[in-house]
């Protein structure tokens, strides 16, 4: 078994980025300006958010970050949206998702300028990359299809499957994987809460791609021998021995699946450091789009 070290990898293009910017600056170029919006104080949602702004500094990128209450309206929320949309200077930028309950999330991609959604979540951008027109990818199933290529597993032909049909990660990761592309032409199965033999149809795949959240979901025997495994679940799980109070599960118990597999992503290490690296490259390439 080998590992798929997303951290390994995602040093790997944070440098490259780093070098990109240095290079932008020295043809002075304008710098990649991403902006973050969260609103509320969701622990993992805050986690998240203050690492895609360490990573912007890390690479030499501008970074904003727009800290909201949890009670703020949808119209104001809309505001600060707008504001973004019309500010020349931010190249990207994206909404920390989950929304409070009394925002209506859909309204809220939708009202996303489509030039400046790094994260793809914007319906224009989604439908974009169903047709396998130039678009922003999510960041976490586009951060999944590089670290693939960036350890050359094949993927032509081979059957992938994806667990759970987030609008994040499994529906578009599903989209990605059956693309005409080197690192597609899966025949992929999607599966969910309601499909039945679940066990079955993972004991065929040569790919998972486990996005439930629901830790150890997939165990042992439910994987064929040589599959390749990525996991994508970080649920936080109370753990009095933590320092902050929590450890974090994947939604694949490790020691099980790892002893049979090919190539396993670690949690964390694997997935989690791919996704940032995939926002970064998306801010670049919007910069990079209006020149
Ligand atoms: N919440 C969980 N993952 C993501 C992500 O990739 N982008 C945003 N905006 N919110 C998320």
């Amino acid at each position: 078994m080998q590992l798929l070290d997303g951290l390994s990898v995602s040093k790997t293009i944070k440098l490259e980025l780093k070098e990109q910017v240095e290079k932008r600056k020295s043809e002075n170029k304008k710098i990649p300006h991403l902006a973050a919006v969260l609103v509320g104080n969701n622990g993992a949602s805050q986690t998240y958010v203050n690492a895609k702004v360490k990573a912007c500094n890390e690479v030499g990128f501008d970074s904003t970050l727009i800290h909201l209450t949890e009670d703020i309206s949808e119209h104001d929320l809309l505001f600060e949206i707008e504001k973004l949309n019309l500010n020349p200077d931010i190249d990207g930028y994206i909404v920390q998702l989950p929304l409070p309950q009394h925002i209506n999330e859909k309204k809220i991609l939708l009202a996303i300028d489509p030039m400046k959604d790094v994260d793809g979540f914007h319906p224009e951008n989604v439908g974009r990359m169903m047709l396998n027109m130039k678009t922003f990818l999510p960041a976490t199933p586009m951060g999944i299809i590089t670290l693939l290529e960036r350890n050359n597993i094949e993927t032509s032909g081979k059957h992938a499957v994806v667990l759970g049909r987030s609008h994040i990660v499994g529906l578009p990761m599903s989209i990605l994987l059956q693309r005409n592309h080197p690192f597609g032409n899966c025949t992929v199965t999607l599966c969910h809460s309601k499909t039945k033999n679940i066990e079955e149809i993972c004991k065929s795949a040569d790919i998972i791609i486990a996005a439930v959240g629901i830790p150890e979901f997939l165990r042992g025997d439910m994987v064929k021998a040589g599959a390749v495994v990525v996991d994508v679940g970080i649920t936080r799980v109370n753990d009095a021995s933590k320092k902050s109070g929590f450890r974090l599960l994947g939604d694949v118990n490790f020691e099980e699946v790892s002893s049979k597999c090919s190539f396993i992503t670690p949690v964390p290490g694997g997935v989690g450091p791919m996704t940032i690296v995939s926002l970064m490259q998306n801010t670049l390439a919007s910069v990079e789009h209006k020149e």
